[in-house]
């Protein structure tokens, strides 16, 4: 039960660790307590550490079964559900997805797989795209410039772009990646390690006939950088595409540190959080947004219009879950999503 003692991946400010913990857990307002079938693999399980997010039991996603809920949960004793705990400094051991019972708080939370909160936030919020088939107004039929189609955040965004009717959609991924990311709907892919790759894309814009000012930059690779070298960064290559149409717009998965304008993607946005880059002006329209596109990935899920990451990896138990977690934080995660199977 969520009283006796049990494996945790704990994450401490120099990395995880496998640690016993007894603490009772009690769902209270609208949470519910899961028994955790699977826990998700990101590489913020151990980078967040540096921002000062650890000294908790690690990982935001995971799916299960509910044990029991507070008086004003969606949810009933034996739904299936998944979804996405926030992320907060000083943040309760029971909202960490790296343990077999955790409590699922937030706003997050649904009965059936999908994926996509961080894409759906740069497509659809920050970078202003309208999604007509899930009801979301916005500029439709654009081009844009993926930047990272390999990593999950990627394919999400590859995938949601097209569904919603965008185009051309222009991906930079490892050439190994290319054919399925076309299968996914990108119309033209890059390897972003040849050198001349923003060339490339700017040639295949000017060919495409319309203007494209949009990016989004999914995997965030030297956001930090600044002068000369943000030039070699991934936000600063992605920029560097759409400059011949004049303004820029993009959105990336990390801060961008050279470019205040550039705008920061967070899966989640709790008004209340003390991170001054959770913030926003209007949380009932973003979260808004975000259902609408969570009903329509719950809808078309493995129809086709949608699957998800094409690559799933399993594997079982605290050790390989921690071998895991470095291998996704050194990004030696290809076009992969890690699942870890419980207990732990
Ligand atoms: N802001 C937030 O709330 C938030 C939340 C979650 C994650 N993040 C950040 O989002 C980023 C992506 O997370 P993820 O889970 O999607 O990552 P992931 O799946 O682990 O991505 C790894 C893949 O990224 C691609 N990649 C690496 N360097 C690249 C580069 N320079 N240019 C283009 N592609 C490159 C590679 O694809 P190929 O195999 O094709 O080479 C690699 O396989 C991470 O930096 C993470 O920290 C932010």
């Amino acid at each position: 039960m969520a009283s006796s003692p049990r494996n945790v991946i704990y994450l401490t400010p120099s990395g995880p660790l496998l640690k016993s913990i007894s603490n009772p857990y009690a769902p209270v307002d609208a949470q519910s307590l899961l028994l955790v079938s699977y826990s998700g693999i990101n590489p913020a399980d151990i980078k967040h550490a540096t921002l000062g997010l650890h000294s908790s039991v690690a990982g935001y996603d995971m799916s299960g079964v509910v044990l029991c809920t507070g008086p004003s949960s969606p949810f009933l004793p034996s739904d299936r559900i998944f979804g996405l705990n926030p992320a907060f400094p000083n943040r309760p051991l029971y909202m960490g997805a790296h343990q077999d019972y955790a409590i699922a708080a937030g706003r997050f939370w649904y009965e059936l797989p999908g994926e996509g909160p961080l894409a759906a936030d740069g497509l659809f919020s920050l970078l202003g795209l309208g999604f007509p088939d899930a009801g979301i107004v916005g500029e439709e039929k654009q081009g844009v410039v993926i930047w990272g189609g390999g990593s999950t955040v990627g394919v999400a965004a590859v995938q949601l772009a097209k569904a919603a009717g965008h185009g051309p959609v222009f991906v930079t991924a490892s050439r190994k990646n290319h054919k399925k990311l076309k299968a996914l709907g990108a119309d033209y892919c890059f390897d972003y390690k040849d050198g001349d790759v923003v060339e490339q894309i700017r040639e295949a814009i000017r060919g495409c006939g319309k203007p494209v000012r949009r990016a989004l930059d999914a995997v965030g690779v030297g956001s930090f950088s600044e002068r000369e070298e943000f030039g070699r960064s991934s936000p600063g290559m992605a920029a560097a595409c759409l400059e011949q149409e004049g303004g820029v717009e993009l959105a990336c998965v990390l801060p961008v540190k050279a470019d205040a304008r550039y705008k920061l993607c967070f899966a989640t946005r709790d008004p209340e959080s003390p991170l001054p880059m959770a913030r926003m002006e209007d949380p009932e329209k973003w979260y808004g947004m975000q259902e609408k596109v969570m009903a329509w990935v719950v809808k078309n899920y493995g129809e086709g219009k949608y699957v998800g990451c094409p690559n799933i990896t399993v594997v079982k138990g605290a050790e390989e879950c921690l071998e895991a977690m470095v291998r996704s934080a050194e990004g030696k995660s290809s076009l992969e999503k890690i699942a870890v199977e419980h207990s732990l």
